[in-house]
């Protein structure tokens, strides 16, 4: 079994449309590992999103990110299921994201886009251990 780190955002939670992106990936034909509604806080936030330090966004990502809840999933699947939850989810901004893909159906900002997903095996790896450690 391979395996992903997912985020319902809190947008996501807020709106009511968690059950909706698990019933996505679910039907898709993943299945869950792990799950916890969570506060993800600045600290965390910051080390999960390491990567866009210093980008300009970065202070209102995180701000973002830790506001309210989030849905936090260990996802699993068949080889590479990173990249299928990827497709799944659409493109970052929602207004680039096609019909069909989440948000492309839900969404409309980029600051607001209701799904995170590793984008790596390596990076799914990282991400795990840092939400889940019993599981990295
Ligand atoms: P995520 O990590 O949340 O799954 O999103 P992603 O891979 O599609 O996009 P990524 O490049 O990793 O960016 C992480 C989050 O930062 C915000 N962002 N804003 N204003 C901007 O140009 C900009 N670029 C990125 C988005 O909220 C994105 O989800
Ligand atoms: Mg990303």
């Amino acid at each position: 079994m391979n395996r992903t780190l997912v985020i319902c955002k809190p947008d996501a939670v807020e709106r009511g449309l968690a059950g909706v992106l698990v019933a996505r990936l679910e039907a898709k034909g993943l299945r869950l590992a792990a799950a916890e509604l969570r506060v993800i806080e600045p600290d965390l936030a910051e080390q999960h999103y390491a990567e866009h330090r210093g980008r300009d966004y970065f202070d209102s990502l995180v701000k973002f990110i830790s506001r309210s809840p989030s849905l936090v999933m260990v996802v699993e699947g068949p080889e590479d299921t990173w990249k299928i939850v990827r497709t799944l989810m659409g493109p970052t901004n929602p207004a680039e994201a096609p019909p069909g893909t989440i948000r492309g159906d839900l969404a409309t900002a980029t600051g607001e886009n209701l799904i995170h997903g590793s984008d790596s095996a390596d990076s799914a790896r990282r991400e795990i251990g840092l939400f889940f450690p019993h599981l990295g």
